[in-house]
């Protein structure tokens, strides 16, 4: 080989050295721009879902003053409307007895005629022995309506100012386990399965508690029951770790869209029938949690079912 040739050699090595160098450092560079860029991309989409639950908990927050708002305002007129119903009520038994004698003298030839007419213009609507015997029920349905708007008003009020007042260190196993015995008849449809652990105690209002705990069983089981095509199943699990006490409320019914998961925590949103739901109870859930710091997971599909999952962080409270 000659000297030249040598050199020539030489200079391609080293050329040829320096180019892996390069195309390893280059790799190297892309592979890591690459990372940064997967990083990068979860930021982003870890920003945007953030982004949703802050627009969320405002949306909840100006709906929760709203609620708030409107319950009290109703609180007050509602408190006399049902005081004067029970009055009315006590009067009851005179005025169906007034009324049958007004029947009986409209229908008696030998009463004054002056008096009958004056009887008979009473009557023009509706007769008196129509109004005998439909007041009793007229009563009933305005009180069946008073204690429903009753209801609306204090589930609002719970929604909106969880009752903090009341709060103690509450057993949740204990309470869950109650509220399973005093469902137990509505849950009569549906198999209920449960895996219920020994957890710690937390501090919080035991009966909001119950309250939510008692949605999230009824909600399974209306959901369980517009779900034909297969045996109801609901299951129940509760235990604690390091951080959260953990429920979870999992159903086989009826599932939810995609909206509906969306909407599930607005107050008032429902889909079921008229008179059925009052959209309340999923809002109900929402303030207590939210009160409580806690969170809420809800996997849901369609035609599957339902899981919803409750973590509540352990907290201290005064003995
Ligand atoms: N486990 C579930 N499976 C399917 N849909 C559910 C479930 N839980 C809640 N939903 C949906 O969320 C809606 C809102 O629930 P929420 O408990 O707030 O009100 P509701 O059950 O309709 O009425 P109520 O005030 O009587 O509880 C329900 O109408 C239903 O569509
Ligand atoms: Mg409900």
């Amino acid at each position: 080989m000659t000297e030249q040739n040598i050199d020539y050699r030489r200079a391609y090595q080293r050329e040829r050295f320096a180019r892996d160098e390069l195309e390893s450092l280059l790799e190297a560079q892309t592979r890591r721009l690459f990372e940064a860029n997967t990083e990068l991309q979860e930021k982003v989409d870890m920003l945007e879902k953030q982004k949703v639950l802050i627009l969320k908990t405002e949306k909840m927050a100006t709906l929760g003053t709203l609620a708030a708002g409107v319950a009290h305002e109703i609180n007050n007129p509602l408190a006399y409307v049902s005081s004067n119903l029970e009055s009315l009520f006590d009067f009851n038994e005179s005025l169906v007895g007034l009324l049958t004698i007004a029947n009986e003298l409209v229908n008696d030839g030998s009463i004054d005629p002056k008096l009958r007419e004056r009887l008979q213009k009473l009557q023009k609507p509706v007769s008196f022995q129509f109004m005998s015997e439909d007041i009793e029920d007229i009563g009933q349905d305005v009180q069946e309506g008073v204690r429903r708007i009753a209801s609306i008003v204090s589930n609002l009020l719970s929604f909106s100012r969880p009752k903090e007042s009341k709060s103690e260190n509450v057993d949740l196993a204990q309470v869950l386990i109650s509220i399973l015995k005093l469902a137990a008849s509505q849950l009569r449809s549906v198999a209920v399965t449960t895996d219920i652990k020994e957890v710690r105690k937390t501090y919080c209002n035991a009966d909001a508690l119950g309250q939510v705990i008692l949605n999230l069983l009824l909600n399974a089981k209306d959901a369980c029951e517009s779900e034909s095509s297969r045996p109801s199943q609901i299951s129940i699990k509760l235990y604690d770790n390091e951080k959260n006490i953990v429920l979870k409320v999992t159903d086989n019914g009826i599932g939810m869209s995609e909206e509906t998961v969306t909407r599930v925590f607005e107050p008032f949103f429902t889909t079921k029938a008229v008179g059925k739901g009052t959209g309340m109870g999923m809002a109900i859930v929402y303030g207590f949690i939210e009160e409580h710091d806690g969170q809420i997971e809800i996997d849901s599909k369609l035609g599957v079912g339902t899981e919803i999952t409750v973590k509540l962080p352990v907290r201290e409270g005064q003995s």
